[in-house]
């Protein structure tokens, strides 16, 4: 059990687009999974990244039952999404507010696609595919923004919504009630 310490908003690491995996089933990318899935759980993030981590891989993790800084959300399933593709279902697009462990304490409301199909293999190679939407949708397009070297920051269309969400929580929850 390791848990790393999360790669920061402004390193360029961040900022770099990650090389696809060509080896599965490997007792390193076994590590790589279990140190992402150890730093996940312990920052209570619903997903993260391998450049996160500090590692320049297309691996993304993700799911949650119940996650105390996404209250309202609807269960995701525990993935592992490897070298993943995402082909937009409709032309719709939702705002919503989102968080990043590597954006700490911090807060804005990003446009995404509604429905989504996400492609990928698992960590022994076998590919898969799903169709998505509203939440799932939105953490699958997060995570995989991340191995592109782009943080939801960069997506945010209005500045007034984004800052700490201490400041924030009770706007963030009354937009969720209010939908
Ligand atoms: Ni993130």
């Amino acid at each position: 059990m390791t848990i790393k310490p999360v790669v920061r908003m402004g390193d360029q690491q961040l900022g770099t687009p990650s090389l696809k995996v060509t080896e599965f089933g490997t007792q390193s990318l076994y590590d790589l999974l279990q140190d992402m899935q150890d730093t996940m759980k312990e920052k209570n993030g619903v997903g993260i990244a391998a450049p996160q981590i500090g590692v320049n891989l297309r691996v993304v993790i993700f799911g949650f039952e119940h996650n105390k800084r996404y209250p309202d959300e609807e269960p995701v399933p525990f993935t592992v999404l490897i070298n993943p593709e995402i082909e937009p279902l409709s032309d719709e697009m939702v705002e919503d507010w989102e968080g990043c462990l590597s954006v700490p304490g911090l807060r804005g409301m990003v446009p995404r696609y509604k429905k989504i199909q996400y492609s990928g293999y698992d960590a022994e190679g076998n590919f898969f595919s799903r169709k998505v939407k509203d939440f799932h949708a939105r953490v699958v397009q997060h995570e995989c923004d991340h191995i592109d070297g782009i943080l939801y920051p960069q997506r945010i269309k209005d500045m007034k919504k984004f800052g700490y969400e201490e400041e924030m929580w009770e706007r963030i929850m009354r937009t969720k009630h209010d939908e």
